[in-house]
C-alpha cells in the first residue's frame, strides 16, 4: 500500500491478484484474429515455409556471393516494371517473392560481394540480416518507453562510451547515417554555444562560424546549411600532403575570423577523410579546442571504429578527446544497413538540444511510459526502429577482437594493393595509404584525357562485374579509388580490379 494525495493506493501485484480474468477469456484460444480486418495469414503453416525458403534463399545468395557479377544493370524492362500503378487487389506472398527474387535481388548495389571497393560501403553479415529479422519480429518502436529495446540501445552506448574512452556521463543514439549524426552533433555544439535560447528564438544573426578541412566529407558542410548558418560558415581549411588538415592555417583562420567579428564555436576533425583515409592530428585538433574554447567533434564515419583493432588505434590518438563523434556501425561494422551513431560527451547538453517535451510523450515513474529520459529525447527521430540489435548481435556474436583484426586485415589488403599499384608502370599512385583507401590512376598516353580515360576504365570494370572500385579528384585529376571496406575482400580480389584496370586501360588507351 502507498499513499498519494491523502488516499491510499493499493500496490501493483495487489492490484493485478484482484483482477479476476476467467480462463475462458485469457488463453491463445481466446486470440481469434478478426479475419475481415487482419493482415495475418489464415494458414501460419504456409507462412511458415515460405519464410523457411525465403532464409535458406538469402542464405545461398550471400554464400553463393562470389558466383555473381558484383553489380549488373538493371534491363530496362525490369526497370519499367517499377514504374506499375498501386495495385489495388492482394497478391499471394510466393508471387510477390518471385517478383523480388528475379527482379529486386539481382540488382541491387553489389556491396554484399568482395569486389565490391566503391565509396565506403560495408559488406553486412547473416547474423546482421537474422538479427534485422528478429527486429522487425519484434517491431519495436525505440523512440521510447520502458522496454527492452531501450536498454539493448543504452548498452550499446556503454559499449562506445568504453571503447572511446568517454565518461559515464556521454551520451549516445543511433541515427541512420553520419550525415545526420554529423548534422545532430552541429545543432548540439550550436546550443552549447549560444544557451538553451537559441531552440527558441533561433540563430538571431549570431555571426556563429565552424571548421573542417577542406578533404571533409560533404554531410559535414551540409550541416552548415541544414543548421541554418549557411554553407559559407563552414570554413574550408586546405590540408597538407597527407591530406591531414593544416593547423596552423586552422589557427590562423580562426584568429581572423574572431578579429572580423565572427564567432568561431565548432571544428569538425576528420578520423578517415572519404576521399583518402586520412586522419587529421586529432591530439593537436583538441588542444587547440581547448586553447580557443571551442567543441571538438569528430567525423568518425568509418575510421573511428579502427579503435577496435590495436594496431589501428594509436593512428586514432587524440579521438577520446572529442566533444562528439559520429560514427557507422554500416562501414567498417559491418552491421548491415542503416546504423549510423552519435556520441556526445556532456549527455545533459546533448539531452537539451533536442528534447521537446509533448504532453502525449509525458514520463511515469512506473509502466510502459517510464524510464525516461528515451532516444527521443537526444535526436529528431521520434519513431525509429531497432538498429540497436543488429548491432548488438554483430558486436556479441564476433566479438571486439575479431572485429578489430578485420580491420586491420582491410588495411593491410590496402597496402597490398599500394605495393601491387607501385610495381606496375602502367600505374600511378596518387596519394599515401593511411588506412584502407588506394587512390591511383591508369598513366595516359599522350593525346589522352586522363580524366576521361578514368571515367571510362571505372565504368568498363562496373559492366564487367568484376569488381567496383569508384571515381574521386585528387589534386584536380580523376582519381580510381578502392576503399577496403568489406569483410570478404581478399588479396586476390584486388589483385583482379588492378588486371581488370590494366585490362580496360590498355584497351581503351591502344
Ligand atoms: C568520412 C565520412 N563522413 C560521413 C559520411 C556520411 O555517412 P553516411 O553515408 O552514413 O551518412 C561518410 C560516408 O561515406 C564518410 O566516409
Amino acid at each position: 500500500m502507498s499513499r498519494r494525495a491523502g488516499r491510499t493506493w493499493r500496490s501493483a501485484d495487489a492490484l493485478r491478484a484482484s483482477i479476476n480474468v476467467s480462463d475462458e477469456h485469457s488463453g491463445p484460444a481466446d486470440a481469434i484474429p478478426n479475419s475481415a480486418t487482419s493482415l495475418d495469414p489464415s494458414d501460419w503453416s504456409a507462412l511458415r515455409a515460405e519464410a523457411h525458403r525465403m532464409v535458406d534463399d538469402m542464405i545461398d545468395h550471400i554464400a553463393q556471393v562470389r558466383e555473381r557479377p558484383v553489380w549488373q544493370e538493371i534491363p530496362d524492362d525490369v526497370r519499367a516494371r517499377f514504374g506499375e500503378a498501386l495495385p489495388r487487389d492482394a497478391m499471394p506472398l510466393a508471387a510477390v517473392y518471385d517478383d523480388f527474387t528475379r527482379h529486386i535481388a539481382p540488382y541491387a548495389t553489389g556491396n554484399v560481394h568482395p569486389g565490391f571497393m566503391g565509396w565506403v560501403h560495408g559488406g553486412g553479415t547473416p547474423v546482421g540480416m537474422l538479427a534485422e529479422m528478429l527486429a522487425a519480429g519484434l517491431n519495436a518502436n525505440c523512440g521510447g518507453r520502458n522496454h527492452i529495446g531501450i536498454e539493448v540501445e543504452r548498452q550499446i552506448v556503454r559499449w562506445m562510451r568504453e571503447l572511446f574512452g568517454f565518461p559515464e556521463t556521454a551520451s549516445g543514439v543511433f541515427v541512420t547515417g553520419s550525415s545526420m549524426a554529423n548534422f545532430m552533433a552541429l545543432l548540439v555544439a550550436r546550443s552549447a554555444a549560444l544557451g538553451p535560447q537559441v531552440r527558441e528564438g533561433g540563430l538571431a544573426g549570431e555571426p556563429l562560424t565552424a571548421y573542417a578541412s577542406a578533404a571533409a566529407h560533404g554531410c559535414v558542410v551540409q550541416a552548415a546549411d541544414l543548421a541554418g548558418l549557411g554553407r559559407g560558415a563552414l570554413r574550408r581549411i586546405p590540408f597538407d600532403a597527407a591530406h591531414r588538415i593544416d593547423i596552423a592555417a586552422l589557427r590562423r583562420r580562426i584568429a581572423e575570423d574572431r578579429a572580423a567579428g565572427f564567432r568561431p564555436f565548432l571544428v569538425t576533425g576528420s578520423a578517415g577523410t572519404v576521399d583518402t583515409g586520412a586522419i587529421d592530428d586529432l591530439a593537436a585538433l583538441a588542444q587547440l579546442c581547448r586553447d580557443e574554447g571551442l567543441w571538438f567533434h569528430i567525423d568518425g564515419a568509418y575510421g573511428s571504429l579502427g579503435m577496435l583493432s590495436p594496431q589501428i588505434a594509436p593512428k586514432l590518438n587524440g579521438l577520446s578527446e572529442a566533444d562528439s563523434i559520429a560514427l557507422d556501425f554500416h562501414k567498417w561494422g559491418q552491421v548491415n544497413y542503416d546504423a549510423g551513431f552519435l556520441l556526445v560527451r556532456d549527455g545533459e547538453q546533448h539531452r537539451a538540444t533536442f528534447a521537446a517535451p509533448a504532453a502525449y510523450l509525458r514520463r511515469e515513474t512506473r509502466g510502459l511510459a517510464g524510464g525516461s529520459p528515451w532516444p527521443c529525447d537526444f535526436g529528431p527521430d521520434l519513431s525509429r526502429g531497432f538498429r540497436a540489435l543488429k548491432t548488438w548481435f554483430t558486436l556479441k556474436t564476433y566479438g571486439a577482437e575479431r572485429m578489430g583484426a578485420m580491420i586491420a586485415e582491410t588495411c593491410a589488403i590496402a597496402r597490398h594493393l599500394e605495393a601491387r599499384v607501385q610495381r606496375e608502370p602502367q600505374l600511378e599512385l596518387l596519394t599515401p595509404v593511411t588506412l584502407n583507401i588506394v587512390c591511383f590512376r591508369f598513366r595516359a598516353p599522350s593525346g589522352i584525357d586522363s580524366d576521361a580515360l578514368t571515367a571510362e576504365i571505372v565504368a568498363d570494370i562496373h559492366e564487367s562485374g568484376i569488381a567496383a572500385p569508384s571515381l574521386t579528384t585528387i589534386d584536380g585529376h580523376l582519381a580510381i579509388r578502392a576503399a577496403i571496406v568489406n569483410h570478404r575482400t581478399t588479396r586476390a580480389d584486388v589483385d583482379r580490379m588492378v588486371d581488370a584496370v590494366l585490362h580496360f586501360g590498355a584497351a581503351r588507351a591502344s
